[in-house]
């Protein structure tokens, strides 16, 4: 909006008409580097426009931020302009954002991955732009498998009996602070992403299929489930019960884990000046189920929306046209191990140098699995919810999985009756 400024000129005072400089809040993202690169990203935008930027810190937990927003957009706020959203997030939020559509040409939306842009479309408005893909990755320490002679496990079976014998004989020669598997046992959204991966490569489903019915009550869903309790306090933490992807971290950079699951942006931190274990440190798909069961990793990924409360609506759109371009994306795909969401950028020497992982999770991202959120929509995040409870107690001790899937299914089926 144009606003006065006075002007002298020659003695006499001139009123001129200047584009006012605006300040657009941004929430970002704070795991590992997220919100460095969201800054600079963002403050480049600044320089660049005249205009100012606000970034917010956000919860590290996809759960805790869900519950932020909500709140705010509930009161219609204008304190957020341009919000990140996660990729489950567009049928639960959709309504509190524009249409991008007429802002963004059919050729930028065609380079994206097919799967994400449409996934940003809810009832025909594009309700954000896509800034990140993430997908559920294995990393291990290369020098102990090479150390026992251990290839990077196919299985989970390979895995369980692999994260077994390293942790067992390293204890006996006093690295007495050794687990062999660390990964996000919270109950929130990661442990939905971490178990639908044991129960997907095995066969067990979706929890919900494509139809919209409940699925997750079945003999493989079950078996992953037992098999993942069986971790508990073996190879595995009991403090993973409490973990999220930055406590996951903490313990595998420190050197205290020979395997952990996390996503794509662990790598440069695990491997960076500094680390103690950089260096050392392999990445491969998460393991197959056993018998016809299938190598995946939970289709994850974040989004930029603006909020239909924003009062300073063009020059916010106008940052997310920026975040989410070729050029930032290639910076922060570089920089930090974003992986981009413009497929041309796979092809692009220095991201693939910078980023040795980007063949796995190319591949990964082919098998990946994508958790409900499309089909239950506005209610994803309620059958979310009563997963990782379910898988929660499983792991804690508190019934079996059959029982916990039962009535989990029991749980499901009663809210898929008041239509998803
Ligand atoms: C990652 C994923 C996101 C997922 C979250 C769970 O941030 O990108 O999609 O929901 O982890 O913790």
């Amino acid at each position: 909006m144009p606003f006065l400024r006075p002007l002298l000129f020659a003695g006499v005072v001139l009123w001129t008409a200047q584009p006012q400089a605006a300040t657009v809040a941004i929430s970002c993202g704070a795991v590992g580097l997220e919100l460095s690169v969201c800054r600079e990203g963002a403050e480049a935008w600044a320089a660049k426009t005249g205009h100012q930027v606000r970034v917010i810190s956000t919860p590290n937990s996809a759960t805790d931020r869900l519950a932020l927003y909500q709140q705010l957009l509930a009161a219609g706020s204008a304190d957020i302009d341009v919000f990140q959203i996660d990729v489950i997030w567009p049928g639960i939020l959709h309504e509190h954002f524009i249409d991008l559509t007429p802002h963004v040409t059919p050729e930028r939306l065609a380079a994206q991955f097919e799967t994400v842009a449409a996934n940003n479309t809810v009832a025909g408005r594009l309700v954000a732009l896509p800034w990140f893909v993430d997908a559920g990755l294995l990393y291990f320490r290369k020098d102990l498998l090479e150390k026992y002679a251990i290839a990077p496990p196919r299985t989970w079976q390979q895995l369980t009996e692999a994260a077994e014998r390293i942790q067992s004989e390293e204890r006996r020669a006093d690295n007495d602070q050794l687990w062999g598997f660390v990964w996000q046992g919270r109950a929130y959204e990661g442990l939905t992403c971490n178990a639908l991966e044991w129960v997907y490569s095995r066969d067990g489903g979706t929890l919900i299929d494509s139809r919209g019915e409940v699925t997750i009550d079945n003999p493989r869903a079950a078996a992953a489930l037992e098999l993942a309790a069986s971790w508990i306090d073996t190879i595995t933490p009991l403090g993973v019960l409490n973990y999220d992807e930055e406590q996951t971290r903490g313990v595998f950079q420190s050197g205290r884990a020979v395997f952990m699951r996390n996503w794509p942006y662990a790598w440069p931190l695990v491997n960076g000046k500094g680390s103690p274990i950089a260096g050392r440190v392999g990445i491969a798909p998460l393991p197959a189920g056993g018998d016809g069961g299938k190598s995946t990793g939970t289709l994850g990924g974040w989004q930029l929306a603006v909020s239909r409360y924003s009062q300073v609506r063009e020059e916010a759109i106008d940052l997310v046209l920026h975040l989410t371009s070729l050029a930032e994306q290639r910076r922060r795909a570089i920089g930090a191990g974003y992986y981009p969401t413009w497929e041309t950028l796979y092809d692009d020497p220095e991201v693939l140098a910078a980023n040795p992982a980007a063949h796995i999770l190319q591949a990964v991202l082919e098998g990946a699995v994508a958790r409900p959120s499309d089909v239950t929509g506005r209610r994803y995040n309620q059958v979310s919810n009563a997963f990782w409870t379910a898988v929660h107690a499983t792991l804690a001790g508190r019934g079996s999985a059959e029982r916990n899937l039962d009535r989990l299914a029991s749980r499901l089926q009663r809210l898929s009756r008041r239509g998803w």
